[in-house]
């Protein structure tokens, strides 16, 4: 079959889920929005995660070694455009998206509002281009009743996470 070459090839496999990522140091507190997250392992159970150094919040992760995935679903569109395109240097993004915030069991910052969460402590850190790929193992994990089971999700609208393509569009998760 015939293919074209595309000009960034890495948006042919970029709807990775859309993460809220909280973070703290010391007494500052952020979140910001990431999508370049995948599994790395499973036995302990790891992810990798990639910030760019720009982001305010990559001195608060790289400083604290800790981060929270938080995981919305597809009610949450507005809170993860805001958080994805407004810097914690300029506004506190749990005041202006009104996030009710909750201690994780290791004492980060989990957002009630999301279906899941995965706390994460950094193990190692990749230097890549301009960012940091943070490996962490997930050393806690909480997910909705009822949106989990088996190990799986169940597709259901409330479990429907969002999933980026790029320049501001966005899919969802549906049974095939
Ligand atoms: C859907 C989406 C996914 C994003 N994924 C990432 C990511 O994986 N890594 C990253 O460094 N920035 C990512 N960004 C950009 C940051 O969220 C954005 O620059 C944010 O304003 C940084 O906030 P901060 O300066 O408060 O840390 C993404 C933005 C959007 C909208």
């Amino acid at each position: 079959m015939p293919k074209i070459s595309v000009q960034k090839p890495t948006r042919l496999i970029h709807h990775n889920p859309v993460c809220l990522v909280t973070s703290k140091s010391d007494t500052v507190e952020n979140v910001f929005t990431a999508s370049w997250v995948m599994p790395v392992s499973n036995n302990p159970p790891m992810v990798a995660l990639s910030v760019a150094k720009s982001r305010f919040s990559y001195g608060l992760i790289k400083k604290s070694g800790a981060f929270v995935l938080n995981i919305p679903n597809k009610s949450m569109l507005k809170e993860v455009i805001y958080c994805g395109s407004v810097s914690g240097r300029d506004k506190n993004k749990f005041a202006e998206m009104k996030f009710q915030k909750e201690m994780s069991p290791h004492a980060n910052i989990l957002l009630s509002k999301c279906i899941a969460y995965l706390e994460c402590k950094v193990t190692k850190e990749i230097e890549v281009s301009d960012r940091t790929i943070f490996i962490a193992e997930i050393i806690a994990n909480g997910v909705q009743k009822g949106l989990f089971e088996n190990d799986k999700w169940i597709l259901s609208e409330k479990s429907e996470i969002l999933l980026y393509l790029g320049d501001g569009k966005y899919c969802t998760v549906r049974p095939v």
